[in-house]
């Protein structure tokens, strides 16, 4: 195994993996069985990396294997792993202040960052912030917002949605039954709708023509049969769906939702919790489509890894009173001051530098569908990338086990890639990488994908 200092020295100058184990090494495989038997087992873990340290888009392992990491941590660590001016700002905060609870106190960083978050969200009207820790956070602090104001109860959600896992976040989730199993009964007064999908529309209509019946349903049926408009408090959508497979809604179904919205006094809210910040080349996913939600969910890239989640709402829509909710963790200085860093970094560079590699990447994919018989789609935004695997172009039957054994492979060669739905393989890199990483991580796909259809 290398010394400590010939290990920084590969994550420091190194740009593409490096296997010096067979994998798992010692060191890791004695991490998972530990963890088999301490660790909650309701975790889903695809492959055995158990990872020790990280520099841009490179991840080390505790046996000083290093991998290039398609993951970016769950779309997280959006300005790369241990970005020196992100530590620098979190150890100069921690050495200051770790903690005194925004519930009870006031920091000067919350407001420095709010006042940044207004600055890039969507929509002319003035804008106030809730910060939580976590993604789910932002959307039950969204739920209880968007029935405060409207003193409405019913929410409308879609198929495919991952909003969070606690019980209300619960409720709007639809992407997979596995999630909502064995809970006992959820918030009651949701609706899930189709969402639009032009690889696999709801309605059966091709590509170029889906899109509007998913919006058009909402107030064509489920108005008129099941639920009054009256009583809805908000639409809550992801611009593109995450869990559920990577899944980018089309700019007119999006809009449409928007002006179901305006028309019936509901509340939009829209969950960017993994499509936001920059990450599809613009700040947001929604501003693809133009759209100006009234309130808008962000959470893990906004601090680099650090735990934050921003709720975003129009000021008239935030009206709630002193006491109605709160988070004794929800702004830690240290995440605020990674965020603050996180922005800055992202603004300057690493938006533009998504929307660039996106671009790349979508050229060399653009041959896959006739390339490999088991790529059925390839789509999304930015460096928000899925690859849907099939069993047949044809038939489009959707290939799990396919999807999970390219997943193994990758790993096998030093690519750290994560499944999103049943059989999409997502590419959400850290937005830093360059053209050569995403040559790395394309060839080696390739020769993935290649070695799963010699097993189909
Ligand atoms: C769109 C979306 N919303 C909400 C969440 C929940 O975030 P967290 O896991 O931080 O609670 C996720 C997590 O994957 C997500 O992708």
């Amino acid at each position: 195994m290398p010394k400590e200092s010939a290990r920084t020295e590969t994550l420091t100058h190194a740009k593409l993996p490096r296997l010096i184990t067979s994998l798992p090494g010692p060191n890791a495989r004695r991490v998972v069985e530990g963890d088999r038997r301490h660790i909650s087992p309701s975790y889903t873990r695809s492959y055995p990396l158990v990872a020790r340290r990280g520099l841009g888009a490179l991840v080390e392992d505790v046996d000083g294997n290093t991998f290039l990491d398609f993951t970016a941590g769950i779309a997280v660590v959006a300005t790369g792993h241990c970005h020196p001016e992100v530590v620098a700002a979190v150890q100069r905060q921690a050495a200051e202040l770790i903690h005194m609870s925004c519930t009870d106190f006031y920091y000067e960083g919350m407001v420095e960052l709010a006042r940044k978050l207004e600055a890039i969200s969507p929509g002319g009207e003035s804008k106030k912030v809730y910060f939580g820790n976590s993604g789910t956070e932002a959307i039950e602090a969204a739920i209880k917002l968007a029935r405060y104001h409207t003193r409405r109860e019913k929410i409308i959600a879609f198929y495919g949605a991952f909003h969070g896992r606690t019980l209300g976040s619960l409720s709007l989730t639809a992407s997979k039954a596995v999630q909502r199993t064995g809970f006992g009964s959820l918030l009651s007064g949701v609706f899930h709708v189709p969402y639009a999908n032009p690889y696999r529309c709801p309605y059966g209509h091709p590509p170029q023509e889906c899109c509007t019946d998913c919006a058009k349903f909402i107030e064509r049926e489920l108005f008129k049969k099941i639920v009054d408009p009256q009583e809805v408090a908000a639409i809550i959508a992801e611009p593109i769906q995450g869990e559920g497979g990577y899944v980018p809604g089309p700019a007119e179904f999006l809009r449409d939702l928007q002006s179901i919205c305006r028309r019936h006094g509901i509340l939009f809210i829209t969950d960017e919790v993994q499509s936001g910040m920059g990450r599809t080349g613009k700040w947001w996913a929604g501003d693809h489509a133009g759209l100006e939600p009234d309130i808008l969910c962000v959470a893990k890239g906004i601090a680099s890894g650090l735990p934050l989640s921003a709720t975003i709402a129009r000021s008239s829509v935030m009206d709630w009173k002193p006491g109605a909710h709160a988070s004794t963790f929800g702004a830690n200085p240290v995440s605020v001051a990674a965020a603050l860093v996180t922005l800055r970094l992202v603004q300057d560079q690493y938006m533009e530098n998504a929307r660039r590699m996106g671009e790349y990447i979508f050229g060399r994919l653009s041959g896959w569908r006739d390339k490999f018989r088991i790529v059925g789609d390839v789509r999304g935004k930015g460096l928000m990338i899925g690859v849907e695997i099939v069993a047949d172009r044809e038939t489009k039957e959707p290939a799990s086990k396919l999807r999970d054994a390219i997943e193994n492979l990758a790993f096998a060669k030093g690519l750290l890639v994560l499944g999103a739905g049943a059989n999409t393989i997502r590419l959400a890199p850290p937005l830093v990488i360059d053209e050569e990483q995403a040559d790395f991580a394309i060839d080696t796909l390739e020769a993935c994908i290649r070695e799963a259809e010699s097993l189909a």
